[in-house]
């Protein structure tokens, strides 16, 4: 199985900075739905234009919450998956930063130490009016307890400009890295999609994990066919025997 290729397996065990890339597959296996995924993905069965952009919470604020915190509802009862859990003990080894579009905040719940979020997070609401992060009151939805305007979930929604200071950190992580890794996502959404194409022109080696192909996959150095949740811990337990050996 290539995932358990001892060359790459060797190369991982080499690496001291490891930046994960993750997006909505690596949440799957928790039971939260991906957007793109046929059938199964949010965007197959919802209009992003009528529930994540400005515009839409403009013209029917109340719907937009209520979609929100449905999702915030499933996230809240999903537990981190054995893929968040690899992630999270390969911090052990090496230093590893993970730059998520997720926004259910579950890399953080399964314990990794430094968790860059390019696309906000459901978990916290922000006053739309500007005033910052906000405890949620009555309303849908509630009005900021400053300043009286709207709440909002603290997500980027489409046309909007991603927070700099988390892209600022994702773009040092990646010329950092010895090892980029791309984890479930589509790679369709920028800027998140070009990181790994930075990555390689850095001549970093760049590793993807997902069960489909993605416009990534002929560039990646090793392109893995299978889950975040089935390969990550296979794939690190790899890593870590080799090192230990090593070691020895
Ligand atoms: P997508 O839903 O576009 O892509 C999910 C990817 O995960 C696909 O390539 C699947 O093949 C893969 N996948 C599915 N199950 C998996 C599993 N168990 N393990 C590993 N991979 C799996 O999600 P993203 O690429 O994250 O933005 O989407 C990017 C952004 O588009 C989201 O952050 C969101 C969305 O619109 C905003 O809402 C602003």
């Amino acid at each position: 199985m290539q995932a358990l290729s001892p060359a790459l397996a060797a190369q991982i065990a080499e690496a001291r900075r490891v930046t994960a890339l993750t997006g909505a597959g690596m949440s799957a296996e928790s039971g939260v739905p991906t957007f793109r995924d046929a059938q199964t993905g949010l965007w197959a069965r919802y209009d992003p234009a009528e529930l994540a952009t400005p515009e839409a919470f403009e013209r029917d604020p109340s719907r937009v919450w209520q979609w929100y915190a449905w999702r915030r509802e499933l996230v809240t009862r999903a537990e981190p998956n054995a893929g968040h859990r690899a992630l999270a003990r390969w911090a052990r080894h090496a230093r590893v930063t993970v730059v998520t579009q997720n926004v259910d905040g579950l890399h953080q719940q399964a314990g990794s130490p430094e968790v860059l979020e390019l696309h906000g997070n459901l978990r916290r609401s922000i006053c739309s009016a500007g005033c910052g992060e906000q405890p949620v009151g009555e309303g849908e939805p509630p009005p900021c307890p400053r300043c009286g305007a709207p709440l909002r979930p603290d997500v980027v929604w489409f046309g909007e400009m991603l927070p700099e200071a988390a892209l600022n950190g994702a773009l040092a992580a990646v010329e950092a890295a010895d090892i980029v890794l791309s984890i479930g996502t589509a790679n369709q959404v920028q800027p998140a999609a070009s990181l790994p194409h930075l990555a390689r022109r850095n001549g970093c080696l760049v590793v993807e994990v997902n069960p489909e192909e993605t416009p990534l996959t002929p560039e990646a150095d090793w392109s893995l066919r299978g889950t975040a949740a089935g390969l990550l811990p296979l794939l690190l337990e790899a890593a870590t025997e080799q090192r230990v050996q090593r070691d020895e």
